[in-house]
């Protein structure tokens, strides 16, 4: 059995990369455990596996960004979490507060960084005429969608793909390259020994 590392999920919607790695953590060698939920959106439709799975989660208004990741940081130091995922979180987090959390964050985001960063990525990546497109999950740096990548999913793009029926098969890729990245994190760190889990602040 591994110990598992004590993590949390950010979200804002839907909640389905949540849901996916809620499943995974259930398995007795997943890396992480999610300890807490923190959505800045109180009718966020994920919130729904917080209750389900019986976990705590938090809702913090992100209106005042520098009042939600004070209210973050002390959620997460109280719960002593050390490990944060991003999944459909749609605020940008401020450099201090991911050096603060020793930049041990990860994001998915729906295409093949660096190609499409930001929001409306679909409708970019159809306009486009790209033969491929996918997913990506990467660490979180200060920059937008710009960190480390960590893992990516290519899947080609059908000629009667709509941005519709286009998120829905990169989104069914999502939710196996996020349990799979996450897998992979842990495993560079405990092959590299990195003492990586001993923090400054948290
Ligand atoms: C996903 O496509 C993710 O890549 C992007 O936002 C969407 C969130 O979906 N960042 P969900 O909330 O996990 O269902």
């Amino acid at each position: 059995m591994v110990k598992k590392i004590s993590s949390s999920v950010f979200i804002s919607g839907d909640g389905s990369n949540l849901k996916s790695i809620l499943k995974n953590s259930r398995d007795y060698n997943f890396p992480i455990k999610i300890g807490l939920i923190i959505s800045n959106n109180i009718r966020a439709y994920g919130l729904k596996y917080a209750r389900k799975y019986n976990i705590p989660f938090k809702f913090y208004s992100s209106d005042n960004k520098d009042l939600f990741e004070r209210n973050c940081l002390a959620e997460l130091r109280k719960k002593r979490i050390k490990f944060l995922c991003l999944a459909g979180f749609m605020k940008k987090l401020s450099k201090k507060f991911i050096k603060n959390f020793g930049y041990k964050i990860i994001n998915i985001h729906p295409s093949l960084l660096p190609r499409f960063k930001g929001l409306n990525t679909q409708k970019r990546v159809l306009k486009s005429k790209e033969k491929y497109t996918g997913c990506t999950v990467h660490y979180v740096t200060p920059e937008l969608d710009s960190g480390k990548i960590i893992l990516q999913k290519k899947i080609l793009i059908k000629k009667n793909d709509t941005e519709n029926s286009l998120k829905k098969r990169v989104l069914i890729q999502e939710h196996k390259l996020y349990p799979k990245a996450i897998r992979l994190v842990f495993k560079w760190l405990f092959l590299k020994k990195k003492i990586y889990f001993s923090f400054r602040v948290l």
